[in-house]
């Protein structure tokens, strides 16, 4: 009889079940307010969900066409313009995906062989690793500075080999709420003139951004733009994190072999919401606003934390505010956070699992795209430890 379990090498056998599944079942399981994995815990836009509804009413519930609808594509492309004076090509340049989930996967997918190298900035989104492993890949990790999570471009250039393929970058970064500034671009900039290294930025939370602070998107630096995968996500824009219904921008000469790849793991997305996206992409102020949204919910819920015991820097962009508790406890971040949950029903993500090597800053990483009275209840409760 044959022996699966030992004739199976797994392709990825250190990868478990994420913390961000961990902690949600954690937190339902215990009945914790849960301010773990990113998601609102509010609806979208009622006018949003009646399109949806409209589009499948119109029969809109067959395959879409591979790249994405054109409508969408075209409204995309519009934006890119509107906000940042770049111009992509609809045809050519854009692709609708299955989240930005599945636009990192299929680029890093595209492009990415065997002993090839790529640099990761951590605390990392966590899908990036185990997609440049599949593919026979080496993760080239730069664990950035726990104060501020500035990136030390001269230690990233000491890193850079002729193996070097790809770059990840991600601002407005998740966890740390960090943004990448002009400065930080031009220099990466100008690290990579003269070489063949691809980027990929991931963009999901470019809307969400504070402070009168502005999104400095690859796409606007020309010598990135020529050699770069942006990923983008709807589900972070319009708070509707299930839909699952993002896109990648890239030139199209990569944008060729990204299709060649999307084409076999998911062939199209979800058609309905895809006609009802772009039709509500016309209206700017959807996107526009969200940065003052999120905003007012930061300062809400750090005004209610200034009397707690963590300590914190207000987060730059993103949905999160990472908190440090070293004033409270000597245990682990994971410890701790698995704990608050048990004990106190509040549910957080520690950061050392996104970290390199499981560095532990003892920070917790609190999400708070929620109603304003889930953060003031979130408050309360934190204050109280
Ligand atoms: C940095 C980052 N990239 C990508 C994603 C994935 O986005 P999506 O839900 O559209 O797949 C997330 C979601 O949490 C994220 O935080």
């Amino acid at each position: 009889m044959s022996n699966f379990k030992v004739s199976l090498h797994s392709k990825l056998p250190a990868v478990k079940t994420s913390i961000f599944s961990i902690m949600s079942g954690l937190s339902s399981k215990e009945n914790a307010l849960n301010l773990s994995q990113g998601f609102p815990n509010f609806e979208s836009d009622p006018k949003l969900i009646e399109l949806v509804n409209k589009a499948m009413k119109n029969g809109k519930n067959q395959y879409a066409p591979m790249p994405g609808i054109f409508s969408l594509r075209e409204a995309i492309a519009e934006k890119m313009e509107n906000l940042y004076g770049i111009s992509y090509n609809p045809d050519t340049e854009i692709t609708i995906t299955a989240g930005a989930t599945q636009a990192i996967f299929t680029a890093i997918a595209a492009v990415i062989k065997k002993d090839d190298e790529v640099i990761i900035f951590k605390p990392a989104y966590d899908s990036y690793e185990p997609s440049i492993e599949l593919f026979g890949g080496k993760t080239i990790a730069v664990q950035l500075n726990p104060e501020n999570f500035n990136i030390d471009w001269v230690k990233v250039k000491g890193l850079i080999t002729d193996k070097t393929k790809m770059i990840i970058i991600n601002s407005p970064h998740n966890p740390s709420g960090r943004i990448l500034s002009k400065e930080d671009m031009l220099q990466l900039e100008s690290l990579l003139k003269n070489t063949d290294i691809l980027l990929l930025s991931d963009e999901v939370y470019e809307h969400i951004i504070f402070d009168g602070e502005k999104h400095q998107s690859a796409g606007l630096f020309p010598s990135l733009a020529e050699r770069t995968f942006i990923t983008a996500s709807f589900g972070k824009t319009f708070h509707n994190t299930g839909w699952k219904v993002g896109y990648c921008i890239a030139p199209a000469f990569l944008t060729e072999e990204f299709r060649k790849v999307h084409q076999f793991n998911v062939f199209s997305v979800n058609h309905p919401t895809q006609v009802a996206l772009a039709e509500y992409l016309k209206n700017s102020n959807n996107y526009l606003e969200l940065g003052s949204f999120y905003q007012q919910k930061r300062d809400l819920f750090l005004s209610l934390l200034k009397d707690s015991r963590f300590d914190f820097k207000p987060s730059a962009g993103t949905y999160f505010q990472l908190l440090n508790f070293s004033k409270i406890t000597d245990e682990s971040d994971v410890d701790f956070a698995i704990r608050l949950t048990k004990e106190q029903k509040i549910a957080s993500i520690p950061i050392s699992v996104f970290n390199e090597a499981g560095l532990d800053t003892k920070v917790l990483r609190f999400c708070f795209a929620k109603t304003d009275e889930t953060l003031i209840k979130a408050a309360e409760v934190i204050c109280a430890i």
